[in-house]
Parts: C-alpha cells; structure tokens; sequence
C-alpha cells in the first residue's frame, strides 16, 4: 500500500472525511424531491399569501423564473416590496405585483380581493402559503383565535372571495399549504376558538387540520367547476416560521442549531418544491382534493377523513365570516 492509502486508513483522517460525506448524504435525502418539471407559465396570473420570506418566497421566485404574473400577498409592506425587487432583478420579469393583505383582519381581506379584481379579470393560481406557528393566545381584529384565524378563516373568506374569477378562468388550481402537523389536531367542536383552554402547539395542529377538511370539503363543493384545490405537507423547512417557536428562539440554541439545519432541515427552496408540483404540474390538472408531500401524494391523517366534522368546520367558517357561499 502507498503512503496516501495508509495516511485515509488512520481514523483521524477517515472519521472525519467519512463524517462529512455521511452529513451529507442525509442533507441530500432530506432535500426531499424536486420539482424539475419545465413548464412555461407565461400569462398565468398567480396569488401567493406571506411571501416576503421562505418558502413563499422561493416559489414566487420560480413562478417569476417561469414568467408567470404574480401577485404577492403580504402583511408588511416593506419587506414584501424589499422581496419584489430582489425577485424582478433575479428574473427579469416584471410582472411581479405587491398587495397588502393581513389575513387577521376580515376588512384587510375583502379590500385585497376588491383590489385585486378590479386589476386582474383572471387568477389561474391561488397559493395559501401564509401561516402562522406556535404563538400565544391572540386574537385577530375579527376576535378569532390568531392560529386558526389566519390559517384557516382567513384564506376561507379569501379563497371563497375568489371563486368566482377562479370558475371564470378554469382550469385554474388552489393550492393549500398544510402541514404534517394537521394529523396531531382535532376540531374543537365545543371550542373551536379555544376559549376555555388553549395550548400553542394543539392551536397550530387544529389549524392545519382545518386546512386539509376545508380542501377535501371544497374539492367536493367544485367538482365540475375545473377549479381543483390540492393540500400539502412542506416538509420541515429552515424558516422563521420554525424561529417564532420559542424553543429555537433562544440565541444561544440557535447558534449552536446552525449545522444541525443546515444538516436536517429543508432550505426553504426544497420546501417551495411541493408547492410549486400542486400548482404546476400538467399531470394534476383534474386532480383535485388531495394532499402531497415530497411532491407526490400521500395520506392523510384520521381526522381529515371524516366528513362530518368537514361540514361542521365549514358550516362555522361561514358563521364567522359571514360569507355564505353559493356553492353546496
Ligand atoms: C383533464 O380532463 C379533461 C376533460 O375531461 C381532458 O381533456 C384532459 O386530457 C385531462 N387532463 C389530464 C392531464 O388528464
């Protein structure tokens, strides 16, 4: 054996090489699939909600790419319009449009929609991305509890406020970003406000279960219509989103949890894959009512079956954001 064979034998040089190239590998694997797929989106005209950052980020940043118009959908203005251009320069296309929209205030909402229709008479893709994890009791302007205010109610009255330009653009997609958590939750159907206990994490988990009932409800409502709407697990993605928890917010735990991201979790570039397959691919173009992850479908929890509690959350939805909808 030569030198250089006997200097990779020693264990301080092959534990550590060896070490490196397994971290990896598993940085690698946890990438998850990518959505390679080409595909020209010219002329598509696209909704995303909390975009400034993440994963909603990166996928306005491939629909640009792809030369779709998009409309970013954003609680803070400064930052959403800071993102915009950061996206226009990286692309080149221009049709990339900033709107405000805080998804805790009802008024909010319904002043985007109106907005957004008097601008555009088309929107072939709406993208519920915008989420929020993991924080206190809180209420929304409307007095719903901040969790299930903003990632359920508040994406209900939008989605249902643009319905009818969806039909009219048909086929046009929804697509819903969930997550695995939802197969933790339950529908509080006594307390669905979470006014006589509340915990952050079960709040979260109910939210995102109200995600995946409120999808397989709405497939039903628009067979027929060429509207699909698709729900989806991200993966565990490397973004503020999984700051806000207060475990990761302590610095110190933050410093240190770099490389262990860096090795375990999804860059927010391979979370936007499985957005960007619900929303782009020709081949799910009559598929409607399901949940992906890792850009192909998957099951989902118990929970999210049952039908029942899916007209009840509806039903409620309706209550509490007085709008009825025509579609049954
Ligand atoms: C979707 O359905 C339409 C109408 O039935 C059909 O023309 C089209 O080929 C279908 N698309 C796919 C990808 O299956």
């Amino acid at each position: 054996m030569n030198e250089f064979g006997e200097f990779l034998l020693r264990p301080e040089v092959y534990a550590p090489i060896g070490t490196i190239i397994a971290l990896y590998l598993i940085r690698h694997y946890v990438q998850g699939r990518q959505f390679t797929k080409k595909t020209d989106e010219t002329g598509k005209v696209v909704i995303v909600t909390g975009c400034n950052t993440g994963i909603g980020k990166e996928t306005v940043l491939e629909l640009a790419h792809r030369g779709a118009t998009v409309y970013m959908a954003c609680r803070n203005m400064v930052k959403c319009e800071e993102a915009r251009k950061e996206i226009i320069k990286a692309t080149g296309n221009r049709n990339i449009f900033s709107s405000q929209l805080d998804l805790s205030s009802m008024a909010s909402i319904r002043s985007f929609a109106t907005r957004f229709m008097s601008e555009e008479s088309k929107l072939h893709i709406l993208i519920n991305n915008a989420g929020i994890m993991d924080c206190p009791r809180m209420l929304t302007k409307d007095g719903f509890e901040m969790q299930i205010g903003v990632n359920h109610m508040g994406h209900f009255l939008l989605t249902l406020l643009l319905l009818d330009v969806l039909k009219a653009t048909a086929p046009s997609r929804i697509v819903v970003v969930s997550s695995l958590a939802h197969r933790f939750g339950t529908i509080k159907q006594h307390d669905l406000n979470s006014e006589k206990s509340y915990s952050r994490k079960f709040a979260y988990a109910q939210s995102k279960l109200a995600n995946v009932l409120f999808t397989r409800e709405l497939a039903k409502r628009l067979t027929g219509s060429g509207v699909t709407v698709n729900a989806l697990h991200p993966g565990v993605v490397d973004t503020e989103l999984i700051r806000y928890m207060r475990f990761f917010g302590w610095k110190i735990i933050k410093f240190i949890s770099r490389p262990v991201y860096w090795v375990f979790f999804k860059t927010p570039k391979s979370g936007a894959q499985t957005t960007l397959f619900a929303a782009l691919d020709p081949k799910l173009e009559n598929v409607s009512g399901q949940y992906f992850s890792d850009c192909k479908p998957t099951s989902v929890g118990s929970n999210a079956k049952n039908e029942k509690v899916a007209k009840f959350l509806w039903e409620e939805s309706e209550k509490w954001t007085g709008m009825t909808s025509h579609i049954v």
